[in-house]
Protein backbone atom coordinates (compact mmCIF):
# COMPACT_ATOMS: atom_id res chain seq x y z
CA UNK A 1 0.00 0.00 0.00
CA UNK A 2 1.03 3.50 -0.57
CA UNK A 3 -0.01 6.28 1.65
CA UNK A 4 -0.82 9.19 0.29
CA UNK A 5 -0.29 11.93 2.99
CA UNK A 6 -2.63 14.69 1.45
CA UNK A 7 -2.86 14.55 -2.35
CA UNK A 8 -1.27 13.46 -5.51
CA UNK A 9 -1.81 15.28 -8.70
CA UNK A 10 -3.84 13.27 -11.70
CA UNK A 11 -0.18 13.09 -13.08
CA UNK A 12 1.59 11.22 -10.47
CA UNK A 13 -1.29 9.30 -9.05
CA UNK A 14 -2.61 7.35 -12.16
CA UNK A 15 1.30 6.03 -11.94
CA UNK A 16 0.85 4.77 -8.46
CA UNK A 17 -3.12 3.52 -8.77
CA UNK A 18 -1.61 0.87 -11.36
CA UNK A 19 0.35 -0.93 -9.44
CA UNK A 20 -0.43 -0.58 -6.44
CA UNK A 21 -3.63 0.16 -3.28
CA UNK A 22 -3.88 3.78 -2.80
CA UNK A 23 -4.57 5.34 0.92
CA UNK A 24 -5.25 9.14 0.58
CA UNK A 25 -5.46 11.50 3.67
CA UNK A 26 -6.66 14.34 1.54
CA UNK A 27 -5.76 18.18 1.35
CA UNK A 28 -7.09 18.49 4.87
CA UNK A 29 -5.69 15.78 6.62
CA UNK A 30 -4.77 16.97 10.19
CA UNK A 31 -1.68 15.06 11.82
CA UNK A 32 -4.43 12.08 13.46
CA UNK A 33 -5.31 11.64 10.48
CA UNK A 34 -2.20 11.19 8.65
CA UNK A 35 -0.52 9.25 11.37
CA UNK A 36 -3.73 6.59 10.88
CA UNK A 37 -3.37 6.44 7.21
CA UNK A 38 -0.12 5.29 7.20
CA UNK A 39 -0.13 2.07 9.36
CA UNK A 40 1.41 -0.64 6.56
CA UNK A 41 2.32 1.61 3.85
CA UNK A 42 5.71 0.50 1.82
CA UNK A 43 5.42 3.90 0.49
CA UNK A 44 4.78 7.34 1.90
CA UNK A 45 4.07 10.34 -0.96
CA UNK A 46 4.36 13.82 1.66
CA UNK A 47 4.90 17.52 1.07
CA UNK A 48 6.75 20.30 3.06
CA UNK A 49 3.30 20.70 5.30
CA UNK A 50 3.66 16.86 6.40
CA UNK A 51 6.84 16.90 9.07
CA UNK A 52 8.09 13.39 8.61
CA UNK A 53 9.99 12.30 12.18
CA UNK A 54 10.25 9.35 13.71
CA UNK A 55 6.64 9.40 15.28
CA UNK A 56 5.55 8.78 11.42
CA UNK A 57 7.68 6.60 10.95
CA UNK A 58 7.44 4.34 13.54
CA UNK A 59 3.42 4.61 12.77
CA UNK A 60 4.03 3.42 9.22
CA UNK A 61 5.81 0.37 10.66
CA UNK A 62 8.77 -1.75 9.21
CA UNK A 63 7.62 -2.70 6.46
CA UNK A 64 8.38 1.20 4.94
CA UNK A 65 10.49 1.86 2.55
CA UNK A 66 10.58 5.01 0.91
CA UNK A 67 9.05 8.50 1.70
CA UNK A 68 8.79 10.46 -1.69
CA UNK A 69 8.46 14.09 -1.25
CA UNK A 70 6.76 16.44 -3.16
CA UNK A 71 8.70 19.36 -3.50
CA UNK A 72 12.57 19.82 -3.91
CA UNK A 73 13.10 21.02 -0.30
CA UNK A 74 12.88 18.49 2.22
CA UNK A 75 13.05 20.18 5.74
CA UNK A 76 10.10 18.42 6.53
CA UNK A 77 11.92 14.67 6.10
CA UNK A 78 13.89 13.97 9.55
CA UNK A 79 16.65 12.68 7.07
CA UNK A 80 18.56 10.81 9.95
CA UNK A 81 15.35 9.08 11.09
CA UNK A 82 14.71 7.36 7.96
CA UNK A 83 18.34 6.88 7.29
CA UNK A 84 17.97 4.48 10.91
CA UNK A 85 14.78 2.97 9.71
CA UNK A 86 16.86 2.38 5.93
CA UNK A 87 14.08 4.51 4.71
CA UNK A 88 14.88 6.08 1.12
CA UNK A 89 14.37 9.99 1.10
CA UNK A 90 13.45 11.20 -2.71
CA UNK A 91 12.38 14.46 -3.53
CA UNK A 92 11.12 16.66 -7.11
CA UNK A 93 14.70 18.80 -7.94
CA UNK A 94 15.08 20.15 -11.80
CA UNK A 95 11.44 19.88 -12.95
CA UNK A 96 10.39 23.36 -11.04
CA UNK A 97 13.59 25.11 -11.30
CA UNK A 98 12.21 27.69 -14.38
CA UNK A 99 8.62 27.73 -12.67
CA UNK A 100 10.47 28.98 -9.15
CA UNK A 101 13.01 30.96 -10.68
CA UNK A 102 10.22 32.82 -12.96
CA UNK A 103 8.21 33.37 -9.60
CA UNK A 104 11.43 34.60 -7.72
CA UNK A 105 11.61 37.04 -11.15
CA UNK A 106 7.81 38.11 -10.56
CA UNK A 107 7.92 39.21 -6.96
CA UNK A 108 11.25 41.06 -7.89
CA UNK A 109 9.57 43.04 -10.63
CA UNK A 110 6.77 43.45 -8.42
CA UNK A 111 8.35 44.32 -5.28
CA UNK A 112 10.69 46.45 -7.55
CA UNK A 113 7.90 48.41 -8.87
CA UNK A 114 5.36 48.99 -6.14
CA UNK A 115 3.01 46.63 -7.83
CA UNK A 116 1.11 45.49 -4.04
CA UNK A 117 0.54 49.14 -3.18
CA UNK A 118 -0.28 50.36 -6.61
CA UNK A 119 -2.98 47.82 -7.31
CA UNK A 120 -3.95 48.21 -3.89
CA UNK A 121 -4.77 52.04 -4.30
CA UNK A 122 -5.89 51.20 -7.62
CA UNK A 123 -8.99 48.54 -6.51
CA UNK A 124 -9.80 51.01 -3.19
CA UNK A 125 -10.27 54.40 -5.41
CA UNK A 126 -7.37 56.16 -3.75
CA UNK A 127 -5.72 56.63 -7.23
CA UNK A 128 -6.93 60.12 -7.83
CA UNK A 129 -4.61 60.84 -10.99
CA UNK A 130 -1.42 60.38 -12.95
CA UNK A 131 1.73 61.25 -10.32
CA UNK A 132 4.99 61.68 -11.79
CA UNK A 133 6.70 61.49 -8.45
CA UNK A 134 4.27 58.20 -6.94
CA UNK A 135 5.18 54.41 -7.20
CA UNK A 136 8.75 55.13 -8.27
CA UNK A 137 10.78 52.01 -8.22
CA UNK A 138 14.03 50.26 -9.12
CA UNK A 139 14.82 49.16 -12.74
CA UNK A 140 17.18 45.96 -13.15
CA UNK A 141 19.40 47.00 -16.03
CA UNK A 142 22.18 48.11 -14.38
CA UNK A 143 21.52 46.86 -10.56
CA UNK A 144 23.27 44.60 -8.53
CA UNK A 145 21.40 41.69 -7.85
CA UNK A 146 22.65 39.22 -4.95
CA UNK A 147 21.74 35.33 -4.59
CA UNK A 148 22.19 33.40 -2.03
CA UNK A 149 22.20 30.06 -3.01
CA UNK A 150 23.23 29.84 -6.32
CA UNK A 151 22.07 26.44 -6.82
CA UNK A 152 19.83 25.28 -9.82
CA UNK A 153 16.97 27.82 -9.32
CA UNK A 154 18.71 30.62 -7.61
CA UNK A 155 21.33 29.59 -11.13
CA UNK A 156 18.29 29.92 -12.98
CA UNK A 157 17.20 33.24 -11.43
CA UNK A 158 20.54 34.83 -11.83
CA UNK A 159 20.54 33.93 -15.61
CA UNK A 160 16.94 35.74 -15.95
CA UNK A 161 18.30 38.90 -13.85
CA UNK A 162 21.92 39.00 -15.75
CA UNK A 163 19.36 39.05 -19.52
CA UNK A 164 17.59 41.84 -17.99
CA UNK A 165 20.80 44.21 -17.42
CA UNK A 166 21.74 43.34 -13.73
CA UNK A 167 25.32 42.86 -12.28
CA UNK A 168 24.86 39.25 -10.36
CA UNK A 169 27.06 38.65 -7.21
CA UNK A 170 26.31 35.44 -4.95
CA UNK A 171 26.98 34.36 -1.39
CA UNK A 172 27.51 30.96 -0.52
CA UNK A 173 30.18 28.29 0.93
CA UNK A 174 30.86 27.21 -2.31
CA UNK A 175 32.16 29.26 -5.37
CA UNK A 176 30.38 28.44 -8.96
CA UNK A 177 32.93 29.06 -11.49
CA UNK A 178 30.79 28.22 -14.58
CA UNK A 179 28.59 31.24 -13.18
CA UNK A 180 31.36 33.44 -12.62
CA UNK A 181 32.40 32.51 -16.58
CA UNK A 182 28.97 33.03 -17.91
CA UNK A 183 26.61 35.74 -16.31
CA UNK A 184 30.45 37.84 -14.84
CA UNK A 185 28.74 36.71 -11.16
CA UNK A 186 31.19 37.64 -8.35
CA UNK A 187 31.09 35.88 -4.80
CA UNK A 188 30.99 37.63 -2.07
CA UNK A 189 30.45 37.08 1.67
CA UNK A 190 27.05 37.61 3.11
CA UNK A 191 27.48 41.43 4.47
CA UNK A 192 29.90 42.09 1.53
CA UNK A 193 27.13 41.06 -0.61
CA UNK A 194 24.21 42.90 1.08
CA UNK A 195 26.07 46.42 0.94
CA UNK A 196 26.58 45.51 -2.51
CA UNK A 197 23.12 44.16 -3.79
CA UNK A 198 20.02 46.77 -4.43
CA UNK A 199 18.04 43.35 -4.89
CA UNK A 200 18.51 40.12 -2.54
CA UNK A 201 16.71 36.84 -3.60
CA UNK A 202 16.86 33.68 -1.39
CA UNK A 203 17.95 30.44 -2.68
CA UNK A 204 19.55 28.97 0.11
CA UNK A 205 18.24 25.25 1.91
CA UNK A 206 16.67 25.64 4.72
CA UNK A 207 18.79 24.41 7.73
CA UNK A 208 19.76 25.20 11.90
CA UNK A 209 22.66 26.93 10.59
CA UNK A 210 20.36 29.61 8.53
CA UNK A 211 17.43 29.85 10.33
CA UNK A 212 17.22 34.14 10.52
CA UNK A 213 20.08 34.21 8.00
CA UNK A 214 18.27 37.52 7.34
CA UNK A 215 17.52 39.61 10.31
CA UNK A 216 17.75 43.20 11.35
CA UNK A 217 21.46 43.80 11.01
CA UNK A 218 21.49 42.22 7.52
CA UNK A 219 18.18 44.22 6.42
CA UNK A 220 19.92 47.68 7.50
CA UNK A 221 22.93 46.57 5.66
CA UNK A 222 20.69 46.24 2.53
CA UNK A 223 19.17 49.30 3.40
CA UNK A 224 16.23 51.61 2.11
CA UNK A 225 16.57 50.76 -1.63
CA UNK A 226 17.00 47.01 -1.37
CA UNK A 227 14.08 44.81 -2.31
CA UNK A 228 14.29 41.51 -0.69
CA UNK A 229 12.78 38.46 -2.27
CA UNK A 230 12.28 35.23 -0.85
CA UNK A 231 11.25 31.82 -3.09
CA UNK A 232 13.18 29.26 -0.69
CA UNK A 233 12.09 28.64 3.15
CA UNK A 234 10.28 31.39 5.48
CA UNK A 235 12.68 30.41 8.02
CA UNK A 236 15.77 32.05 6.36
CA UNK A 237 14.04 35.19 7.48
CA UNK A 238 12.98 36.86 10.68
CA UNK A 239 9.73 37.86 9.79
CA UNK A 240 9.33 40.53 13.06
CA UNK A 241 12.29 42.38 11.63
CA UNK A 242 11.67 42.28 7.94
CA UNK A 243 8.08 43.51 8.96
CA UNK A 244 9.68 46.35 11.33
CA UNK A 245 12.13 46.84 8.79
CA UNK A 246 9.52 47.87 5.78
CA UNK A 247 6.98 49.87 8.75
CA UNK A 248 10.13 51.94 9.32
CA UNK A 249 11.50 52.50 6.03
CA UNK A 250 14.76 51.34 6.33
CA UNK A 251 13.89 48.48 3.48
CA UNK A 252 13.17 49.65 0.45
CA UNK A 253 10.93 46.79 -0.76
CA UNK A 254 10.54 42.90 0.03
CA UNK A 255 8.50 40.03 -2.07
CA UNK A 256 7.70 37.14 -0.25
CA UNK A 257 6.49 33.67 -1.44
CA UNK A 258 7.24 31.55 2.04
CA UNK A 259 6.86 32.01 5.40
CA UNK A 260 7.66 30.64 9.30
CA UNK A 261 4.62 29.19 10.11
CA UNK A 262 2.56 28.20 6.63
CA UNK A 263 -0.02 28.71 5.92
CA UNK A 264 0.33 31.58 9.07
CA UNK A 265 0.73 34.96 7.48
CA UNK A 266 1.86 37.64 10.76
CA UNK A 267 -0.21 40.50 10.75
CA UNK A 268 2.54 42.90 10.97
CA UNK A 269 3.88 41.92 7.51
CA UNK A 270 0.23 41.69 6.08
CA UNK A 271 0.26 45.72 6.96
CA UNK A 272 3.69 46.27 6.28
CA UNK A 273 4.32 48.68 3.19
CA UNK A 274 5.95 47.56 -0.03
CA UNK A 275 5.41 44.19 0.39
CA UNK A 276 4.24 41.53 -2.20
CA UNK A 277 2.59 38.60 -0.57
CA UNK A 278 2.03 35.28 -2.66
CA UNK A 279 1.01 32.22 -1.08
CA UNK A 280 3.82 29.77 -1.28
CA UNK A 281 3.05 28.97 -5.22
CA UNK A 282 6.72 29.06 -6.58
CA UNK A 283 6.74 25.72 -8.35
CA UNK A 284 2.87 26.47 -9.25
CA UNK A 285 3.02 26.32 -13.27
CA UNK A 286 0.58 23.39 -14.70
CA UNK A 287 3.63 21.72 -16.24
CA UNK A 288 5.98 21.87 -13.32
CA UNK A 289 3.19 20.55 -10.71
CA UNK A 290 2.49 17.72 -13.13
CA UNK A 291 6.45 16.98 -14.32
CA UNK A 292 6.91 16.67 -10.25
CA UNK A 293 3.88 14.59 -9.26
CA UNK A 294 4.82 11.98 -12.21
CA UNK A 295 8.69 12.26 -10.73
CA UNK A 296 6.97 11.57 -7.41
CA UNK A 297 5.55 8.68 -8.40
CA UNK A 298 8.36 7.54 -10.07
CA UNK A 299 10.09 7.86 -7.14
CA UNK A 300 8.21 5.54 -5.51
CA UNK A 301 7.82 2.92 -7.93
CA UNK A 302 11.67 2.48 -8.45
CA UNK A 303 12.57 1.70 -4.92
CA UNK A 304 9.52 -0.47 -4.39
CA UNK A 305 11.00 -2.64 -7.68
CA UNK A 306 14.30 -2.71 -6.12
CA UNK A 307 16.19 0.25 -8.12
CA UNK A 308 17.70 3.61 -7.75
CA UNK A 309 14.95 6.38 -7.84
CA UNK A 310 16.05 8.74 -10.08
CA UNK A 311 16.51 10.89 -7.45
CA UNK A 312 17.69 10.13 -4.08
CA UNK A 313 18.18 12.88 -1.46
CA UNK A 314 19.55 10.20 1.02
C1 LIG B 1 6.32 23.39 -2.78
C2 LIG B 1 8.62 23.92 -2.71
O1 LIG B 1 6.87 22.42 -2.01
O2 LIG B 1 9.69 22.23 -3.93
C3 LIG B 1 9.70 22.94 -2.93
O3 LIG B 1 10.59 22.83 -2.08
O4 LIG B 1 8.65 24.70 -1.82
C4 LIG B 1 7.45 23.96 -3.59
O5 LIG B 1 7.62 23.27 -4.74
C5 LIG B 1 5.26 22.78 -3.56
O6 LIG B 1 4.60 23.84 -4.06
C6 LIG B 1 4.40 21.83 -2.76
O7 LIG B 1 3.91 22.42 -1.60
Amino acid sequence: MVAIARILLPAGRELLERRFDLAEGGLDADREQVLKLVPGAAAIVADPTVPVNAELLDAAGDQLRVVSNFAVGYDNVDVDACAERGVVVTNTPDVLTQATAELALTLTLAAARRVSDAERDLRAGRWTGWDPAAYRGLELRGATVGVIGLGRIGGRYAEMVRALGADVVYAGQATKPEYERELGARHLHLDELLQAASVVSLHARASAENHHLIGRRELDLLGPGGVLVNTGRGSLVDSDALASALQDGTLGAAGLDVYEDEPHVPQSLLDAPRCVLLPHIGSASITSRDAMAHLAAENVIAVLDGRDPPSRVA
